[in-house]
């Protein structure tokens, strides 16, 4: 399959896609909040339990899946690729293998260049049809700083490689929300930070319409005393994507980064009251359909069924938010607890 039909298929209307690829060190920190047992058969568990949810294929065209996953099998046996595609949701794969501070450039760089493309090419014999790769810049990071260079240099190196595996890079150039600064700061930021990941692209001569952009929107920081309302976020969310990202891009999907369920929902709402845009636009949050999910599971089997129907109604909200038809009362209807 050719790039450009991948491109489409994960950016169908209607459709987004699920990040269920934490690593193990975060995905034992989110079960240890709530006392589940970190152990390999919780994770499997509950990731039999997001990726078996009936009905889940309505709301996403693609998930992207941890190393531990994509080698795994669930209960029947069939591989999560091959289940995964049975559905019509392309299985996807993180391929970067976090991050460390480095001295050299003064911040935190994204690792996992060596041996990628030997990785590469075993994931996409285990049936991976895109990846993914994320790197964080701070709200307040100088504009031209050499870790937000690298890290765009390393994101462009990383979607060649992809491409010439015939998987779509999902480039992940996150603006972190933590700290106390306004919605304004973090526009800064992301245009900037979007703006040198796309000139890296460029110098490498890739075709934009084959990549997908995963970004921060635009919020006030977790610490901030006064936050944006959703549509200051929808504004300058989409004011630092039109400066910085050619029409061209094949999609751009919105990371939640710690926002809760409802106020990412609201700001994709109100995202996308603001099209038509350049680019086709969806959701690829994590926690924002995960975290109720993890708390009504809990870790006990006999809740499998509620906490699949509270995936089910965060997937569907985030679809009419997607589509500018999500309001803050269709929560009320919501099952988390
Ligand atoms: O890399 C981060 C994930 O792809 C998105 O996670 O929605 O919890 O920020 P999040």
């Amino acid at each position: 399959m050719k790039a450009h039909d991948t491109v489409r298929h994960l950016m169908r209307q209607g459709k987004g896609i699920l990040a269920a690829d934490e690593s193990t060190k975060t995905i034992t920190e989110r079960f240890e909040a709530r006392g589940i047992s970190p152990t390999e058969a919780m994770r499997r568990a509950y990731r039999e339990l997001l990726m078996t949810t009936p009905g889940m294929e309505e709301y996403l065209s693609g998930v992207i899946l941890y190393d531990e996953t994509i080698r795994d099998t669930i209960a029947h046996g069939t591989p999560y690729p091959e289940y995964l595609f049975s559905r019509g949701v392309f299985p996807g794969i993180k391929v970067d293998l976090g991050m460390a501070h480095d001295p050299q450039f003064g911040g935190l760089v994204t690792l996992g260049l060596d041996g990628l493309r030997k990785r590469l090419v075993e994931y996409k014999a285990l049936g991976a049809r895109f990846t993914k790769w994320r790197a964080v810049a701070a709200v307040g990071t100088q504009p031209g700083a050499p870790h937000v260079r690298e890290n765009a240099s390393r994101l462009a190196v990383y979607a060649e490689e992809a491409l010439a595996e015939g998987m779509v890079p999902i480039v992940e150039p996150e603006v972190l929300m933590e700290g106390a600064h306004s919605a304004e700061d973090a526009e800064r930021t992301i245009t900037e930070t979007v703006a040198t990941v796309i000139d890296a692209l460029h110098a490498r001569d890739i075709d934009l319409s084959h990549v997908i952009l995963k970004t921060a929107m635009a919020v006030s920081g977790s610490n901030a005393s006064v936050r944006a309302t959703a549509s200051e976020v929808a504004d300058r969310t989409v004011r630092a994507l039109t400066s910085a990202v050619p029409e061209e891009m094949g999609g751009i999907v919105f990371l939640s980064g710690g926002q809760s369920p409802e106020e990412a929902t609201a700001n994709l709402n109100a995202i996308a009251r603001l099209e038509p845009l350049p680019w086709d636009i969806t959701f690829s949050f994590a926690r924002a359909l995960q975290e109720p999910v993890l708390d009504r599971w809990a870790g006990n089997p006999e809740n499998v069924d509620e906490a699949q129907s509270i995936f089910l109604e965060r997937l569907s909200l985030a679809r009419a938010a997607d589509a500018a038809g999500y309001s803050a009362s269709q929560e009320e209807g919501s099952l988390a607890p």
